[in-house]
């Protein structure tokens, strides 16, 4: 295979389970998830609070081990890798972006962005000097000297970019980079990632919950409790996935309904395959089943983690918290 075609991060039955000492047992996190990405591909990662995005970020770019399943990056599974081995591959690969806290306080804006640099052991002057050319690019030149808090939100998210970019990375993993920013510097930002993803062909996994930045992507996955459920192509509305859901089944014929979807088919049960093939699967009910179908459960009137009540009968997310609403009995 050509080095072009190879997917640059290529994940396989990812799982991740948190261990717990509360009642409630150990989170299982990640369940058996599948993802390729090509190189310059943007992919975005969109879902509900909690449904797994931080710590599948976090497996895909080897900063936390998962429970099972293989990552590879760049061609090279991660989880056979030494440590020293496993910190030079993410250190020629891939950046990360996340919502807030990607600077060290007692650095300069220079020496932030050096530092990545100083990792791969490149002299200082020369790291200093990259760094500042890298933030005269990005118009934050004249602050370099500043330290972190005497920067602004949007200020120290364009010298995080900085830092992210300095190693040349062909991958960028970002969780909410434009979370914090207000809606002016945050188009900023996505205007920054845009030219390197069209420029320099540098790929991009990100993690978020706005329209724009779900926008700027090649399609967007959706997670949710741990899984890839669907696929949403580059024009779709981050409030209202079910308009533009494409199902996903995965290669050992793993399909996901989210909540809506069963309730609007008839609910969990036994369905007969009445047609398959051509693309087309149709499931009909079998008709002993009815005691089985979820019957009398519907979405529930209130979010369970911010007692939000819904005023709508098919909002699927809380406007207030993102929780993923849950089917409860009527
Ligand atoms: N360190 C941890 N220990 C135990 N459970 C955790 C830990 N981190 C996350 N979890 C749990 O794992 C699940 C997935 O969390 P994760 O942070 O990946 O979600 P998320 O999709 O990034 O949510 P958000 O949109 O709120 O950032 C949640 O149920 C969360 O409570
Ligand atoms: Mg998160």
């Amino acid at each position: 295979m050509s080095e072009s075609t190879e997917p640059i991060l290529e994940a396989n039955a990812l799982y991740h389970i948190y261990d717990s000492k509360a009642e409630d047992g150990n989170v299982i996190a990640l369940r058996g998830l599948h993802v390729k990405v090509k190189p310059g591909e943007a992919v975005a990662v969109v879902g509900p609070s909690g449904s797994g995005k931080s710590t599948l970020l976090k497996c895909l770019g080897g900063l936390m081990k998962p429970s099972s399943g293989i990552v590879s990056l760049d061609g090279s599974n991660m989880t056979r890798l030494t440590g020293k081995e496993l910190v030079e591959l993410r250190q020629r690969t891939v950046s990360f972006i996340f919502q807030e806290g990607n600077l060290l306080p007692d650095l300069s804006a220079l020496d932030n962005v050096a530092q990545p640099l100083r990792h791969q052991k490149v002299p200082y002057r020369e790291a200093k000097r990259r760094a500042q050319e890298l933030l005269d690019e990005l118009g934050m030149g004249h602050r370099s000297e500043g330290l972190p808090s005497m920067l602004s939100g949007g200020e120290q998210q364009r010298v995080a970019i900085a830092r992210a970019l300095i190693t040349n990375p062909r991958l960028i993993l970002a969780d909410e980079p434009t979370g914090a920013l207000d809606p002016i510097t945050s188009r900023e930002v996505l205007a920054l990632f845009k030219q390197l993803h069209e420029t320099k062909g540098v790929a991009f996994l990100m993690v978020t919950h706005s329209a724009e930045v779900a926008a700027f992507c090649d399609r967007s996955l959706e997670l949710r409790d741990g899984r890839f459920i669907a696929q949403h192509g580059a024009d779709f509305e981050v409030t209202d996935l079910a308009e533009s859901r494409e199902l996903i089944v995965d290669d050992i014929g793993t399909m996901v309904l989210s909540p809506d979807l069963l309730l609007e088919m008839g609910g969990a049960g036994r369905y007969e395959v009445e047609e398959v093939g051509d693309g087309r699967l149709v499931l009909v009910s079998t008709e002993e089943n009815e005691s089985l179908l979820v019957g009398g459960k519907t979405l529930a009137p209130s979010c369970p983690a911010c007692l939000h009540t819904y005023t709508d009968e098919d909002t699927q997310l809380c406007p207030e918290c993102g929780s993923s609403r849950p089917m409860v009995q009527a």
